[in-house]
């Protein structure tokens, strides 16, 4: 039995090895990775590790040779996502893995969430390939708000174009350890988890929980999405990212980042690290 973990040197991904490293023997985990030097930590452990780099499809093949199982972690080149995701869907295939786990988006197939054409792509290909699959819906990462929240101590106002939306966040450890779940327990073949935090925020109480820990006052300063991208771009943004981060915004005004399923706590046993939690953390 080897279980194959790509992207095993990104954040997510460094999370679920250290969750196997629980469960699994060192020797039976795979540290599939772009890097190699970057995973000597890994390798220090036991763990075997071996290059694999999206764009490179001979790597994913010598990769997964013997695998069992292989989690596809999602590439973070929006744009180039799908060729990469399709060259290891591929490589899972020919090592004839018996489960490949992806982590995609919330309600990827319905969504209209600026990120999701290239997860919707992703999951019909898996589907198609005939490899035993399990899918990962992955919600936001309360660690994505780690900046803005020191930023709104600095500038006493967290600045937004989320309106009244709502996010139902969880930590990258709680996705890791659903993750773990799937790879490491029976019964998820052919399913599909929408996975987000069991309670869900707004800005405005976002702002009201930076204020609460930080004992400063905090505006809640929600803008629209024209002002927010100009406000982007006089930070230094690029014109095409600056778009980008506050299409997620508006997104999120438009409730696509809120999920009322409890696929997630159900998967990991446990409750999902609250906002709360997060902000403590960011402001320590
Ligand atoms: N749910 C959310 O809130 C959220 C937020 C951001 C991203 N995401 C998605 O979730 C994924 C995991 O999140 P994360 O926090 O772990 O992101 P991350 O820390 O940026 O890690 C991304 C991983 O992908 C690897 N990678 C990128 N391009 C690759 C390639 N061509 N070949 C092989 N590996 C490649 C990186 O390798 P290196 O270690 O060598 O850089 C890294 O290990 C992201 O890639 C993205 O698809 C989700």
């Amino acid at each position: 039995m080897s279980i194959v973990v790509t992207g095993a040197t990104g954040e997510l991904g460094k999370h679920v090895i250290a969750g196997l490293l629980e469960k699994v023997p060192a020797g039976e985990i795979v540290a599939a990775v772009r890097n190699v030097d970057k995973a000597a930590g890994y390798a220090a452990k036991g763990v075997v590790v071996r290059e694999a780099d999206y764009s490179k499809p001979e790597t994913l093949t010598t990769a997964f040779a013997g695998a069992t199982k292989v989690l596809l972690i999602s590439a973070s080149e929006v744009g180039k996502r799908f060729a990469q995701h399709k060259a290891v869907v591929d490589a899972a295939k020919a090592a004839g893995v018996q489960q490949l786990v992806y982590t995609s988006v919330l309600d990827a197939q319905q969504t209209a969430l600026v990120l999701a054409p290239e997860h919707k792509a992703t999951e019909e290909y898996i589907e198609a390939s005939g490899v035993p699959f399990t899918i990962l819906r992955n919600g936001w990462y309360n660690e994505n708000y780690a900046q803005a929240i020191q930023q709104a101590v600095q500038f006493g106002a967290l600045t937004h174009a989320t309106g009244e939306g709502r996010v139902s966040a969880a930590s990258r450890a709680d996705f890791a350890a659903a993750a773990v779940a799937v790879l490491t327990g029976e019964d998820h073949l052919g399913k599909t988890y929408e996975l987000a935090g069991d309670a869900s925020f707004s800005h405005a109480e976002l702002a009201a929980e930076i204020a609460k820990a930080s004992g400063k006052d905090i505006a809640n300063n929600s803008i629209d999405v024209a002002t927010y991208t100009e406000i982007l771009k006089g930070a230094g943004l690029e014109e095409g990212l600056a778009g980008f981060v506050a299409a997620l915004d508006d997104d999120t005004a438009k409730g696509l980042l809120e999920s009322k399923s409890t696929d997630l706590h159900d998967l990991i046993g446990h409750a999902t690290k609250p906002i709360a939690a997060t902000v403590a953390e960011a402001l320590a």
